[in-house]
Parts: C-alpha cells; structure tokens; sequence
C-alpha cells in the first residue's frame, strides 16, 4: 500500500492518496479528499493499463470541479430531496437547496468535498478505512454522526466499497459512491458504444423539471430504459422518450427489488478493450447517470472530458424517497449502525 500527497483542501491542509494493488496488477487510488476513488486502474485484453475512471490530478482540481463528484463519496443523502427539506421527529430542517429548488447530493462543503481522515490501512485485507464527523446540522441534517468508508481490493479484481454510520440523533443516512466509469479509459470520449445490462424491471418516473420522481413506478420494458439484455448505451439515448428528454440522457433510478441482500445490478462491456463490469449492491437501487450535465474541461493527465464521457452506476434508496412513502425510508434511528456495501469487480471477454 503507498500514501502520497495529493494537493491540498484549499485550507492548507494535506489531502493524501492511498494506492491499493493486487497480483494482477489492478490499482485503485483513493483520496481522502471525499473519500474518492481517484483512479481504477487495470489491464486490458491486450495487456495495455487503462484507468477507467475519470478524475484529476490534485485535490484542488477536485473542489474547482466539485459539482461533477467525480468518485466521491456522497451523503449523508446521496441524490435529491424535493424542496430542500425534510421532517423528522416532527421536526423541519432546512437543507442547502442546491439544484432547481431542491437539495442535491445533500448540499456542497459536504463529505463529498472535504477532508477524511485514515483510519486504518489493512495490509492483509488490502483495505483503506477513511472516517469522517458530521457535526450535528452539519448541512442542515441532524445528529452528530460518525461515518466510515472502507476500500478494499480483492485478487479477484472487486473494488468493494462499505459503509457504515452512527448518529446520536434520527437522521437520514443514504451514501453512494460516484464514480464516473469509461471501460474504453478515462480518456476515451464518448461512451455512447459501450454496452450496459441491468438487473431491474422498473424506474422510478421523474417529473419535467427538477428530477425529483413522481411516485409512479414504470417498467423498463418497451422503454429505452429497457437493458435487460446487453445493449449499446448510445442507442436509445436521444429517442424522443419523456424521461430522457427531461435529463438529456440518462439520469434515472431503477428499482432492484432485492429486499436488503447483496446482488447485481448491472454490468458493463467495452469490446474495444475486453474490459467487463460487474456492479453489486444490497440497496433498494442505484441511479444510472450518463454525465448528461458534464461541461468540456481538463482532467487526468490533460484528458478532455465532456457530457456521456462517463456513466456512473450509484446504489441508493429511491431519491427523494422521504417524501414517498411508498418507498424504503433512508431514516436512520438514533445509534442505530447504518451499513452497506457496493462492489465493483473487473473482468475481461
Ligand atoms: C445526478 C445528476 C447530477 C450529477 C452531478 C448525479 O448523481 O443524478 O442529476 O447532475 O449527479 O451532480
């Protein structure tokens, strides 16, 4: 395992990035600027080491780009929150109303784009623990609450990303990770050929404006929502369908129906670089977002990035699902332990 320097917060002090190998020389670099997955390096058919994530070279490229959450760790809620406000206990609070009126990825200066601190680096597990305080009101949530991310790499090629965290108080606790996937490399355009496949029957609608959904429940089938087989993400991207059109692309939750147990949600093929995707989780969902809203600029490695550069596959509760009822609730009781893993394994055809 390696620590090195990567830039700073902006307020002087040291973010570090960890790396964490295995014997075939997969690599992923993690940040403790966000607790971000930095880079996901690894070999394709043809031998050749491709980074298939997009990121930036310093942690101050990081927070000048904040409002893509390029690998970070996002929460306490990951997604949106319909007018910028929940009730709790009977209690309104107030949260940054960030995105059309409402609150996204709950707020910037969050967990997404500060500090944590190393916990633990586990040689035998080939794990990295990072550990953040969220002080109670802490972008407007409440309860003091400890949250942990531990990032172990596995000799099978799995990136397993796990959660866990404790308030002192009822709160909301829904956490994602938001890689920003390229199977062809970080630097390698329009992703648009690369196939997706995805394990869910049904999405949640969202309304013209705002993305917050409706409370209507659609089945994919028939819709270009449709990835029950593998298919081209390009394909039905611009068909003239509601749903895409209200987000310029994909930007969805679909609804995996697992009832709390760790299994797929999607997988991902590039056939240019053999490099195959397989995503787990054990939420009720993950949002595909296919970086509709990215603006031309420089990454990695003077790479240029730009919308549908990237897709990103991000478990989580239904958004906004604290005001559908019909939906799980993200509540998490005062000392209650909130867990849960997601895991990214590396293939190749
Ligand atoms: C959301 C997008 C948003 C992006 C960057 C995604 O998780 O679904 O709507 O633009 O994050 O903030």
């Amino acid at each position: 395992m390696i620590k090195e320097g990567f830039g700073t917060d902006g307020l002087g002090n040291a973010a570090e990035l960890v790396t964490l190998s295995n014997k075939n020389g997969t690599q992923v670099k993690i940040s403790t600027l966000g607790a971000t997955v930095a880079s996901f390096l690894c070999k394709d058919k043809n031998g050749i080491m491709r980074d298939i994530v997009l990121g930036y070279d310093s942690a101050e490229a990081y927070l000048e780009h904040n409002g893509y959450y390029f690998g970070a760790t996002v929460g306490r809620n990951a997604n949106r929150i319909k007018g910028a406000k929940i009730t709790i206990g009977g209690v309104e609070y107030q949260l940054e109303a960030n995105s059309d009126g409402n609150n996204l990825h709950s707020g910037g200066n969050g967990v997404s784009h500060r500090l944590w601190e190393i916990d633990d680096m586990d040689e035998e597990k080939n794990s990295v623990s990072m550990k953040f305080f969220s002080a109670d009101l802490e972008q407007g949530f409440p309860g003091n609450m400890k949250i942990k991310v531990t990032f172990a790499l596995s000799e099978e090629n799995e990136l397993a990303i796990s959660y866990e965290a404790v308030s002192d108080k009822d709160t909301i606790a829904n956490f994602t990770n938001h890689s920003y996937f390229n199977l062809a490399g970080h630097d390698g355009g329009y992703i648009g050929g690369q196939k997706l496949k995805i394990y869910a029957k049904h999405f949640t609608a969202l309304a013209p404006v705002g993305s917050i959904p409706t409370g209507e429940v659609r089945a994919v089938k028939g819709t270009p929502l449709d990835f029950g087989e593998f298919k081209e993400i390009g394909r039905e991207i611009d068909s003239d369908y509601d749903q895409l059109k209200y987000v310029r692309g994909y930007d969805q939750n679909f609804l995996l129906e697992n009832d709390g147990k760790f299994t797929i949600m999607a997988e991902a093929i590039c056939e240019e670089t053999g490099i195959h995707l397989y995503a787990y989780t054990d939420c009720p969902g993950f949002q595909l977002y296919t970086a509709n809203f990215v603006d031309e600029h420089k990454g990695k490695d003077g790479a240029v990035y730009k919308e549908r550069h990237g897709f990103c596959l991000e478990s989580q509760y239904v958004p906004d699902a604290c005001h559908n009822p019909q939906f799980q609730n993200p509540l998490l009781f005062a000392g209650e332990v909130y867990k849960s893993r997601t895991v990214y394994k590396l293939g190749l055809d």
